[in-house]
């Protein structure tokens, strides 16, 4: 595997395998990677030529300094994991070389991000537009691969290729969990032994309110239920729980049976553990 740390050093190397005709698959982490990253990988080595992933911590898209300085950098075993997996490509850049200066220019996604994350982290979407963009414009992939993990995240992605006119396909890929049904994530790192005992009780509130759900019960005793179940676990404290019409990202209302539209539902939580803010999500 390359490893490219500079802009231009890696642009040109990509020009010459573009001109080969090699079609390039990429995939944007911030590193600390598991195996839903590698899912990524995999499914990119499997529509793609040359495999690229990024692993750049980017600061734009931390609304919480904490969150920042305590999430886990890991490039020596990522770049050992990249390389066992069959990637071809590493780009790992600097801030100094993403972000000469910080930018000035702001995304704004509309309704996509007045709901969930971009409630409840104010710019987040901002900065993952900014170091996005970014990295299609410096890697001009073929296709791009997501983890639907990050629902909201893909929703505004999306939004952005679509209207920008990116000339590439986006790849959403499913999410990857732990044999107890948690979701693989950077941050599980920092869970101590104690929370990461009750953090599966994320994935089984998710699948107690699909269960409700599909009983017909109302979203707001679906909510009611779901508060109270994890209400009764000490140590976890619940940020938000929606109920989500899976295209719009708008809350769903009534119950399932009467679901004129027809659409998928998405069910999406946020949580604290201690300092340590995971999320999850199901789609029915
Ligand atoms: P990061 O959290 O490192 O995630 C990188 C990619 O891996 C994202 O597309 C995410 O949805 C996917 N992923 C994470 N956990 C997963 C799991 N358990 N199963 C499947 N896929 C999973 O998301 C980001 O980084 C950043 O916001 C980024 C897009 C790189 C922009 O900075």
């Amino acid at each position: 595997m390359l490893v490219f740390h500079q802009i231009s050093v890696l642009q040109e190397h990509l020009k010459q395998l573009r001109n080969q005709g090699m079609t390039v698959g990429f995939v944007p982490t911030m590193g600390a990677l598991h195996q839903g990253h590698i899912s990524l990988i995999n499914q990119a080595k499997a529509q793609s030529d040359i495999v690229v992933c990024s692993i750049f911590v980017n600061p734009t898209q931390f609304n919480n300094a904490h969150d920042l300085a305590v999430y886990p950098r890991t490039l020596e075993a990522d770049s050992q994991m990249l390389d066992a997996a069959g990637c071809d490509i590493l780009f790992a850049p600097s801030a100094e070389e993403m972000y000469p200066k910080l930018p000035t220019m702001k995304f704004d996604f509309g309704a996509l991000e007045t709901v969930m994350e971009g409630a409840f982290r104010p710019g987040h979407f901002n900065g993952v537009g900014i170091v996005v963009s970014k990295l299609f414009h410096i890697v001009q992939p073929n296709k791009a691969f997501f983890g639907q993990k990050d629902l909201q995240q893909c929703a505004v992605i999306s939004c952005m290729v679509n209207e920008l006119s990116f000339n590439l396909e986006l790849v959403i890929c499913p999410t990857q969990r732990e044999e107890d049904g948690l979701a693989m994530s950077s941050r599980n790192r920092n869970l101590s032994p104690e929370q990461r005992a009750i953090a599966p009780s994320l994935y089984q509130a998710l699948n107690n309110a699909k269960a409700s759900l599909l009983q017909d019960k109302e979203v707001s005793e679906v909510k009611g239920e779901l508060a109270e179940f994890l209400n009764n676990i000490e140590g976890i404290e619940l940020e938000y729980f929606e109920i989500s019409d899976f295209d719009t990202l708008q809350p769903f209302q009534g119950i399932l049976s009467q679901n004129s539209g027809g659409g998928k539902i998405a069910l999406c939580i946020a949580a604290f553990l201690g300092k340590t803010r995971l999320i999850d999500n199901i789609i029915i």
